[in-house]
C-alpha cells in the first residue's frame, strides 16, 4: 500500500494525519465532501488563489509572503488528495464538480479572488480559511462516520493554523509596511 508522504512542513501542524478510510460507501457524504474539494469555497479554490497570490507577491519582491502562500497552497493540495481518496471510498467520483439536487456544476476559476493589493489579498485568504472551517464543521456535523470525521477534524486544525498565519502576516504588513500594503 502506498504511504502518504508526511514530510514536515512549516505550514501544517506537526501531527500525523489519520488513516483515510470509511465505514461504508455513502453517496450523500461523498457529495458533501465534493463541496469542500472543488467549489467556489474549496481546497481547489484555495490552491488556485494562494498560488496566484504567491506569483504576485514574488513579483513585488515580498519573498516572505510569496513563500507563505506557496507553502499553504501545498498543504491544501495534501488536503485535496485526502478528500479525493475519501470521495472515492464513499462511492463518488472526485471530478472538479459539485453535485446537488440532480444538478452538476463544474468548478470555475472565476471564483478565485485575485485581488489588487497586499492587504486586500491577505484578507481574502483569511476569509477563505474562515469559510473553509465553517463548512468543514457543518459537514462533520452531518457525517456519522468516525473515520471520515477524524480526517475532517484534522484538516480543520490545519485550517485554523493557516488562519493564524495569514492573520499574523496581515498584522505585520498593516503595521510595518504601509507603503507595500497600499500597492
Ligand atoms: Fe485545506
Ligand atoms: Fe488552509
Amino acid at each position: 500500500m502506498y504511504e502518504r508522504q508526511q514530510a514536515p512542513s512549516r505550514y501544517s501542524l506537526p501531527e500525523p494525519y489519520p488513516e483515510v478510510r470509511v465505514t461504508a460507501k455513502n453517496r450523500f457524504y461523498a457529495q458533501l465532501l465534493l463541496e469542500d474539494y472543488a467549489s467556489e469555497t474549496s481546497e481547489l479554490d484555495a490552491i488556485n488563489q494562494y498560488l496566484y497570490h504567491s506569483f504576485r507577491f514574488k513579483q513585488w519582491n515580498l519573498g516572505d509572503l510569496a513563500e507563505l502562500e506557496e507553502g499553504i497552497s501545498i498543504i491544501e493540495m495534501r488536503h485535496m488528495e485526502m478528500l479525493a481518496e475519501l470521495i472515492l471510498k464513499l462511492g463518488g467520483d472526485p471530478r472538479y464538480w459539485v453535485i446537488r439536487d440532480n444538478d452538476q456544476r463544474y468548478y470555475s476559476t472565476s471564483s478565485v479572488y485575485y485581488g489588487h493589493s497586499v492587504l486586500d489579498m491577505l484578507s481574502a485568504d483569511i476569509e477563505a480559511e474562515r469559510i473553509a472551517i465553517v463548512n468543514y464543521r457543518r459537514h462533520a456535523g452531518m457525517i456519522n462516520d468516525p473515520y471520515v470525521r477524524a480526517v475532517i477534524n484534522r484538516i480543520v486544525r490545519d485550517e485554523e493554523y493557516h488562519l493564524q498565519l495569514f492573520s499574523e502576516a496581515y498584522q505585520r504588513y498593516r503595521s510595518t509596511a504601509p507603503d507595500k500594503a497600499q500597492r
